[in-house]
Formats: structure tokens, sequence, C-alpha cells
């Protein structure tokens, strides 16, 4: 009999992180399938899944995975210098290979495969192993909570005995996944919510939410392929900057989440602007991790701008690490799913989800990536 396909789980080396990339009851799904599942000791625990769940569904947990595993996936794998990596597997993991070299130079001396899960194609067929979406929605959730939270403020319109209070204003910039998710959850709270984007398409959206759209003279629509918006000029960055800031001081609080992929994200709040904020208000820069949308943001820091605070989380779905790694050991698992034929691996680069995911073939970046 041939032999079973091996997963190996591995235990996340970065201590800031919580997620795991698969969760029991996904990995019973692949066992059905006929593969074989190993967990590095531990790696579920800080998510609030414990090795026995995983040995009760057929997993064998070991110190380290063994050697020949075929697939191995996480969260972040190449986290850190000091991970030991299995030679001539396949790794599913979230990584920077497009801005860190260190990334394909593990692959190309260990001859990895590398899947990347950032470049999931924004298809339709695609949508059930989109980890940028589903982790992006708990960030813009996680966001909005941070608001509620740390405001010296009610969100909603209160009438009380004591008098009347008006509804914080809280501002969106970006309405992405986690945008559209943090005006709903700040809006499902109360709050008077306003959305920016410089994609027209966003405009409805925001606007289904219940929320107000805002939207300077823009020339041309910046939306581009698989509906990302394009990095903005000189010029329109400079309007931009402008037309953002009367709404900026306006606001109680901020919630900004604009990016480009692959590049640093805009600079939409500056320095001079949070200076001009009401005393109390604050921002939260979801895009912190990508250099952040506002001047002032230092990551994984709360810094205070005159009587502004500015959060600039590093890792909000790892807060939130049951939940996050549910969805996330979901998108794991229905990529696996396209990967095997008959209980054995099939590479089909005809798939245009494979074609666009598999950013390195057996140590080598292929090419377009
Ligand atoms: P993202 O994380 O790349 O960017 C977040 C938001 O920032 C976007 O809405 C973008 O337009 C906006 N932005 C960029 N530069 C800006 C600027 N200078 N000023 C203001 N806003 C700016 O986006 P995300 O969340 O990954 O979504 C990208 C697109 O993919 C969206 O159109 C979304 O609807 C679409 N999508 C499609 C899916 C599918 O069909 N499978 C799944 C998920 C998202």
């Amino acid at each position: 009999m041939s032999e079973k396909i091996t997963v190996g789980i591995l235990r996340e080396n970065d201590t800031l992180e919580n997620r795991v990339s698969l969760v029991p009851k996904d990995v019973k799904l692949l066992i059905q399938m006929g593969l074989s599942v190993e967990l590095e000791d531990g790696a579920g625990e800080k998510a609030g899944f414990l090795n026995g769940q995983y040995e009760d569904v057929g997993a064998k947990v070991s110190m380290k995975l063994s050697n020949g595993t075929n697939i191995i996936t996480s969260v972040n794998a190449f986290s850190s210098k000091d991970n030991k990596y299995i030679k001539d597997s396949l790794v599913i993991s979230t990584t920077n290979v497009r801005t860190d070299n260190k990334v394909t130079e593990i692959c190309e001396k260990n001859n990895l495969s590398l899947l990347a899960m950032e470049f999931v194609p924004r298809i339709a067929r695609a949508q059930k192993l989109d980890s940028l979406s589903s982790q992006a929605s708990i960030a813009g959730y996680k966001a909005g909570l941070i608001v509620a939270n740390s405001l010296n403020k009610y969100l909603p319109l209160m009438m009380t005995a004591a008098g009347t209070i008006p509804p914080a204003k809280v501002l969106v910039l970006g309405a992405g996944v986690a945008g559209l998710q943090a005006i709903a959850t700040v809006k499902r709270l109360g709050a008077e919510v306003t959305g920016y984007d410089i994609r027209l398409a966003a405009g409805e959206q925001i606007r289904s939410l219940g929320a107000k759209f805002i939207s300077d003279e823009v020339p041309e629509d910046s939306e581009v392929k698989d509906g990302y918006a394009k990095e903005q000029s000189e010029e329109n960055q400079k309007s931009q900057l402008e037309f953002i800031k009367e709404h900026i001081i306006k606001s109680d609080a901020v919630i900004s989440t604009a990016a480009i992929p692959g590049r640093p994200a805009p600079r939409l709040i500056e320095q001079k602007t949070v200076e001009l904020m009401k005393p109390g208000s604050i921002i939260v820069d979801v895009s912190a991790p990508f250099g952040g949308n506002c001047e002032c943001t230092k990551l994984g820091e709360i810094i205070t701008v005159n009587d502004t605070k500015v959060y600039g989380p590093s890792n909000l779905p790892s807060e939130m690490a049951f939940d996050a790694s549910t969805v996330y050991s979901k998108n794991i698992l229905s990529l696996i799913e396209l990967l095997i034929k008959d209980e054995k691996m099939d590479i089909n680069l005809q798939d245009e989800i494979i074609d666009a995911m598999l950013v390195i073939e057996k140590g080598k970046k292929r090419i377009g990536v």
C-alpha cells in the first residue's frame, strides 16, 4: 500500500502569535480524506485547542514534525530565523515573500514549495480559502471594539434624565473587508459613522451598512484588477490629505484600514492633523503592520499626540485567536482539498487558484510572481 500524504501543523515561533493553522474539526476531515496529520506539541494551545483534542480526532502529537512531512501548514512559517525547515515539503502559510528575500532564500536552501496565502485571487471560487478576508474581517471588528472601549464617550445617542448625549462620530478610512467590518461594528453600537475610500464601488457598500460615504474629486475610479485600489499620484495624495483632514478633525474616532497590496500603506493622516483633533479622540491604525496610514503610528504601541491616542496594533486577529484560527483553518482545509486527488498530491497549475498561490516551486521562485 502507498504511503499516506502527511500534513504537519507547525507551532508558531512568533511569541505574539496566538493562532494555529488547523483546528481539530478540520484535522478530522483531513484524516477522513485519507491523510495523516501530525501536530507540533502545544501548537493550538494559545488559541484554545489542546493536544488531546487533536489526538481525539486521530492526529499524532510530536515535539518536532517528522522528516518527510509532505505538507506543512502555518500562520506565519517564516517569522523566525531559528525555524528548522523540513526539506522538500510544501509549505502553506501567510508570508512576506513580496518584501522579504529571506523567505525565498529559505525555500531555495531547503527545496521547499510555497503556497502563499496572501496571493489568493479575489474570485468567487476562491472565497472559502481567502484568509486575507477572514483575518481582515476580524481585524476590522476588533478595531471597532477598541474604539468602543477606549473612547471616553458613548457610541450611541443617549437620552437620559440627565440630558441627551449625541452619538460619537467615527470615521473609517478605507472600506475593503476590514473597513466594512469596522463600519458594521461601530454602527451596530450606535455611532454616527462615515466611510471613505477611493474606489467608487466602496461607496455603495458603505451606504448599504447605513453609514455616510464621503469622496473627494478623484478624477477617475481608483479600482484596478481584482477590486484592489491603485497607488495615488503625488498630486492626488496632496488633495486627498486636505480633503480628509476636515473630516478627521470633526471625528471622535478614526479607524484607518487603507492598503495597497505589496506596497506600503498610503499616508492619509498627517501629524499636524492629529494635533488638531479634539482632546480625547482616538485613531486605530489597522494598517500599522503595512507601515500605517497615520504619520504618528508606532507598530505595536499606543502613543499620545496632544490629547489624541494613536493605536498601532501589530496583530489584531491574534487577539481573537480561537475564531481567527477556526476560519483560517477552514481556508487552509479548502486549499488542501484542491491539492489532493484520490489520496495523492496533485499540484494542478491549470487551476488558476493554485497557479496564483504557488509562489515557489521546489525551491525556485516562479516567473511572474
Ligand atoms: P485592501 O486591504 O487591499 O485595502 C483596503 C481598502 O483601502 C480598499 O478598499 C482600498 O480601496 C482602500 N484604499 C487604498 N488606498 C486608499 C487611499 N489612498 N485612500 C482611501 N482608501 C484607500 O483591500 P481588501 O479588503 O483586501 O479588498 C480588496 C478588494 O477585494 C475589495 O474590492 C473587495 O471587495 C474585494 N474582495 C473580493 C473577494 C472575492 O471576490 N473573492 C473577497 C474579498 C475582497
